[in-house]
C-alpha cells in the first residue's frame, strides 16, 4: 500500500522534520560524509546531505566496500537527507529502502553535470527527461515511508525552469533545492548563479521588488505568501555563499526557505557561525572526529587540502607530504607540524584583526584563517594570494615561491573524486566584477 499520504509533506516536513532549517549541507561526493557533518552541525549545519550515491552500485551485493564507502551515520546525525544519483526508478527504490529508517529524506540528484555523469546518464543529464524523472520521483513518493526531494540545475529560460520544477512537485518532491547555475556552468565557465531564477521558482509572476515590498510592508500571512509562490514545497537556494553575510543576502534576493552551501563550507567549515577560524583549529577538530568515526584517507586528505588551502603554499614541503601520506597517524602528524608553524607565523605577526577588503570587495584574510576560495579564470589564485602576503608583509621570496607554485594547487589535491572528476564550482573574478554587490 502506499504510505504517501501517511507521511508529513512540503512544509509540514519542513517545520516538524526539518526544524524550518535555514542553513544547509550541501551533498559532496567524498567531502560531506559522516566525520564531516559532525563538524558542520557543530558550526550551524541545521541540515545535512550525504555525498551522492550511486544507487545501482549501491545495491550491487558484490561491491559491499562501496556501500561503506559512502554510507555511514550515527544517532546525532539528523536531520539527514541521503542523496541518489539513478536513471531506474526500481534500482532507486530498492537503494532507497536500505537507507530510509536512518535518514528523514531521500534526495534525487539531477545537477551532477560531469562528464561521468553524462557517461553514466544522471544528474544533470535527466534534465530533458521529464518522463523518466517523475517517474524516478513519484516511485520513491509511492513506496518510500520518508519524503523524496530533489536537487536541480536550472535552465536557461526561466519559464522552463517553473516548469521543471512543478513537474518535479507534482511527482511527489517535498523539499527542492535549487542551484542557481545551467548545466553547461562548470570548470572555467562557472561563473555566478543566478540568483533572480531562483526567486522566480519561487514567487511566479511577480518581481521580487513587488514581492519583497508587499512581504515587508503589508506583512502578509503565511497562507496570503503561500498564494503568490510558485510550489507549494520548501525551496532551498544553492550557489554564490563566499561569506556569512551573503546568506542573509540570499535569503532576501531568491526568498527562498533555506540556503545551502557546498564549497564556501569547505573552505571555511564555520561558515554558518559566521565564525573565520584559525585554519589548524578546524582541521585538528576534523582529525579528532576522524578518530572516533572511521573515515577514508582520501576524503581525509581531500578536506585538509581545503582547510589548509590559503597556507600551503607557504609551506611547500608539507603539501607535497600530504599528497602522498597514507596513514591517519601521518596526516596528523603533518597537521600538527603545520599547527605550529602557523601558530608561529601568527604569534609574530601582532594582534591586528582588522578585516581588509580588496579592490574587487574580497575580504582579506591572513593565511592561516579559514577563507573562501577565490579563484581567476584560469584557475590561479595570484592575484588575490599577492594582496594576502602584502598584507602581512611577507617576503617577495616567498610571493614568488607561491606564484609558481598557485597553479599547482588543484593538481596536488588529491581529493577528486570518480563521480565528481572535476571542479565544477570555481568562482571567477572577472565574474564577479560584474555583481560587486554580492560581497559587500
Ligand atoms: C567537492 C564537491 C562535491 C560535490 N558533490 C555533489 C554531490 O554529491 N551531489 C550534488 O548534488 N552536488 C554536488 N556538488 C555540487 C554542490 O552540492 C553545489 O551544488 C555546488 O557546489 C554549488 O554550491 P556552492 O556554490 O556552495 O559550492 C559538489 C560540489 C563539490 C565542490
Amino acid at each position: 500500500m502506499s504510505s504517501s499520504c501517511q507521511k508529513l509533506q512540503g512544509y509540514e516536513f519542513y517545520q516538524k522534520v526539518l526544524g524550518g532549517a535555514k542553513l544547509v549541507l550541501a551533498p559532496m561526493v567524498d567531502q560531506s560524509e559522516y566525520a564531516w557533518r559532525i563538524l558542520s552541525r557543530r558550526y550551524g549545519a541545521q541540515v545535512c546531505y550525504t555525498p551522492m550515491i550511486h544507487a545501482k552500485m549501491f545495491c550491487d551485493e558484490g561491491n559491499k566496500q562501496y556501500r561503506t564507502d559512502v554510507w555511514s551515520t550515527g544517532k546525532y546525525d539528523r536531520p539527514l537527507i541521503v542523496q541518489f544519483c539513478a536513471n531506474d526508478p526500481e534500482v532507486l527504490l530498492k537503494a532507497a529502502l536500505k537507507v530510509q529508517d536512518q535518514c528523514d529524506a531521500v534526495d534525487l540528484n539531477l545537477g551532477c553535470p560531469q562528464h561521468i555523469a553524462r557517461r553514466g546518464h544522471y544528474g544533470s543529464f535527466l534534465q530533458d527527461e521529464w518522463n523518466l524523472i517523475y517517474k524516478l520521483i513519484n516511485t520513491l513518493h509511492e513506496n518510500l515511508s520518508i519524503p523524496v526531494t530533489a536537487k536541480i540545475r536550472i535552465f536557461p529560460e526561466v519559464e522552463k525552469t517553473i516548469k521543471y520544477a512543478k513537474m518535479i512537485e507534482s511527482a511527489g518532491a517535498q523539499l527542492l533545492t535549487v542551484h542557481g547555475r545551467v548545466r553547461e556552468q562548470k570548470g572555467h565557465k562557472t561563473g555566478l548563479a543566478d540568483w533572480t531564477q531562483i526567486r522566480k521558482v519561487k514567487y511566479i509572476g511577480l518581481e521580487s521588488i513587488a514581492v519583497l515590498f508587499i512581504y515587508y510592508s503589508l506583512h502578509l500571512t503565511d497562507m496570503q505568501m503561500k498564494l503568490i509562490q510558485a510550489l507549494k514545497i520548501p525551496v532551498i537556494s544553492n550557489g554564490n555563499i563566499l561569506y556569512f553575510e551573503d546568506i542573509q543576502r540570499c535569503l532576501d534576493v531568491t526568498g527562498a526557505d533555506g540556503v545551502m552551501s557546498a564549497e564556501g563550507n569547505l573552505y571555511n567549515p564555520a561558515i554558518f557561525a559566521n565564525m573565520y577560524p584559525p585554519v589548524w583549529q578546524m582541521a585538528k577538530e576534523y582529525l579528532e572526529i576522524c578518530r572516533t568515526v572511521p573515515t577514508k584517507i582520501a576524503y581525509i586528505r581531500g578536506h585538509l587540502f581545503k582547510i589548509y588551502q590559503p597556507a600551503l603554499p607557504f609551506h611547500i614541503d608539507l603539501r607535497e607530504q600530504l599528497a602522498k601520506v597514507n596513514t591517519f597517524e601521518e596526516i596528523f602528524a603533518l597537521s600538527e607540524e603545520l599547527r605550529e608553524r602557523l601558530m608561529k607565523t601568527a604569534a609574530e605577526s601582532g594582534k591586528d584583526t582588522e578585516i581588509r577588503k580588496d579592490e574587487n570587495g574580497f575580504k582579506i584574510f591572513p593565511h592561516w584563517i579559514c577563507q573562501p576560495n577565490i579563484r581567476t579564470e584560469n584557475g590561479s589564485s595570484k592575484k588575490e594570494k599577492k594582496e594576502v602576503i602584502e598584507s602581512n608583509n611577507l617576503s617577495d621570496t616567498l610571493q614568488r615561491e607561491q606564484d609558481n607554485n598557485a597553479n599547482n594547487d588543484s593538481k596536488n589535491d588529491n581529493s577528486n573524486n570518480s563521480l565528481y572528476d572535476e571542479e565544477s564550482t570555481q568562482f571567477t573574478v572577472s565574474s564577479l566584477f560584474v555583481e560587486s554587490s554580492l560581497i559587500s
